[in-house]
C-alpha cells in the first residue's frame, strides 16, 4: 500500500508487541507480529513499565513496541538523519518544545532534547493530530508521515507541516542499570 507520496512502509518498520511488563526484543528479524496470549489484566498493563533490548536494532531500522496500549517507535537513526536534525532552526518549528517527559516542560525541541542516545530515537507513535500511526521513513522531512490528514514529522519526530499540533512525545525512559542496551519505558 502506498501513500499519496508513492512511498511504501519498508520492511525495516518491524512491529513488535511487547508482552506484559518484562519482554525484550530478541531478534529484530523475527518480530512480525508477536502477540502474547498471556497478557495481564488491562489495569496491570496500564501501570507497567516495559524493558526493551535495543541492541538488535540496526542503524536505519525501526521497531515498534506497545506500551500502555499505544505504539512506541524505537529507531536507530543513520548519521545522515542525525545531521539533518541537528541543522534545524528550532525557532522556526511549529512546535518548539521537546515534549520529552524526561525533561522540563519548557525544554526546547533540539535534537539533544528529543533523542535517547545520539542515534536512538524513542517516542510515542500516535500522531498528535487525531492519533493515527505515522509511517516511518516517509514524508517531506525524511522522518514520519501521517497519511490520515498529511502531517510530516522530521528525523527527530518533530512536526514540520500538516495539522498535527505537537511533536511526537517522548515517554519516560531510563537505561537498565545492569545492561545499558536495555531501555526501560515507563
Ligand atoms: S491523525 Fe495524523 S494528520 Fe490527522
Amino acid at each position: 500500500m502506498t501513500d499519496q507520496h508513492g512511498q511504501e512502509p519498508t520492511r525495516r518498520d518491524f512491529i513488535y508487541i511487547a508482552a506484559g511488563g518484562a519482554a525484550a526484543v530478541g531478534g529484530a528479524l523475527t518480530l512480525w507480529p508477536f502477540i502474547d496470549q498471556m497478557n495481564p489484566a488491562a489495569d496491570t498493563l496500564a501501570l507497567a513499565s516495559i524493558r526493551i533490548d535495543t541492541s538488535p536494532v540496526e542503524t536505519g531500522q525501526q521497531i515498534t513496541v506497545m506500551w500502555r496500549g499505544g505504539p512506541v517507535f524505537i529507531r536507530r537513526r543513520t548519521e545522515a538523519e542525525i545531521q539533518e536534525s541537528l541543522t534545524v532552526d528550532i525557532s522556526a518549528l511549529p512546535d518548539s518544545l521537546a515534549r520529552n517527559e524526561n525533561l522540563a516542560d519548557d525544554a526546547p525541541a533540539t535534537d539533544e532534547n528529543r533523542r535517547y542516545t545520539e542515534d536512538l530515537l524513542i517516542m510515542k507513535g500516535n500522531c498528535t493530530h487525531l492519533g493515527c500511526v505515522p509511517l516511518g521513513e516517509a514524508g517531506d522531512y525524511d522522518g514520519w508521515y501521517c497519511p490520515c490528514h498529511g502531517s510530516h514529522y522530521d528525523t527527530a519526530g518533530r512536526i514540520r507541516r500538516g495539522p498535527a499540533p505537537e511533536n511526537l512525545p517522548v515517554p519516560p525512559l531510563r537505561a537498565d542499570e545492569a545492561n545499558p542496551a536495555i531501555v526501560v519505558i515507563g
